[in-house]
């Protein structure tokens, strides 16, 4: 099974991926995460890839594109994945369909995670994200267990450069823009699915649940 997550910045698509692929035994591909990581170990992508990050903008495609075909190249992605922020262009999604196509392949679902722009700025200034793995918290919604430690490895929790409210703005504006002609995009494709991302956590989740399974 291969799922998108689209979404503006802070829909819970992170959140919701990563419940997806507990249940259905499948790799969390986020291209963020990626980009994190490399800026955490101090490489080339990661320095240049900080660079847009923190002003909110895209990497650009020519960087993005070829991170993400390897990862999806990998062992562990045959059987299926879940892609977390990628495609985030309809570059991006052209580049997917051709690379797939060519394997006789293709997306099964576009999930679109549709939270106004009103509820994200709150959500992201109370999100913590933990230095180490990734994971992600909310100081309200979904606390960790010992307030600014990560439940799942013990590191440090911090709130995101990119989520400071001027950055949001910016990451907002620049979904519209970019990524949100993608859900058009993959409805005349007819694999788009929309859920309310308002709605609490497992709610959401559940109405995920309910389109996969069917
Ligand atoms: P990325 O890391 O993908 O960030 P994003 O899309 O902006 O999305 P977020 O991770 O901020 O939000 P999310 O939807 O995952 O929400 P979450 O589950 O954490 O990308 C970062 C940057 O990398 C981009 O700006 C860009 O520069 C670059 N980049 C990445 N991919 C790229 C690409 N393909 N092309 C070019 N550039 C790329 O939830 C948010 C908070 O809300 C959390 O605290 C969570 O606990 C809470 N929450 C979640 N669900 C609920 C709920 N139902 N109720 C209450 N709270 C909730
Ligand atoms: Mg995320």
């Amino acid at each position: 099974m291969k799922i998108i997550m689209l979404g503006a910045p802070g829909a819970g698509k992170g959140t919701q991926a990563e419940m997806i692929c507990e249940k259905y035994n499948i790799p969390h591909v986020s291209t963020g995460d990626i980009f994190r990581a490399n800026i955490k170990n101090g490489t080339k992508l990661g320095m240049e890839a900080k660079q847009y990050m923190d002003k909110g903008l895209l990497v650009p495609d020519e960087l993005t594109v070829k991170i993400l075909l390897d990862r999806v190249a990998q062992d562990d992605c045959k059987d299926g994945y879940v892609l977390d922020g990628f495609p985030r262009t309809i570059p991006q999604a052209e580049v997917l369909d051709k690379a797939l196509t060519e394997l006789n392949d293709k997306v099964d679902f576009a999930i679109n995670v549709d939270v106004p722009d009103e509820n994200i700025i709150n959500r992201m200034s109370g999100r913590r994200a933990c230095v180490s793995c990734g994971a992600t918290y909310h100081v309200e919604y979904a606390a960790p267990k010992k307030e600014g430690i990560c439940d799942k490895c013990g590191a440090e929790l911090i709130l995101r450069n990119d989520d400071k409210p001027e950055t949001v703005k910016n990451r907002l504006s620049v979904y519209h823009d970019q990524t949100q002609p993608l859900i058009e995009y993959y409805s005349k494709k007819g694999i788009l699915k929309e859920v309310d991302g308002t709605k609490a956590m497992n709610e959401v989740f559940n109405s995920i649940v309910d389109i996969l399974s069917k």
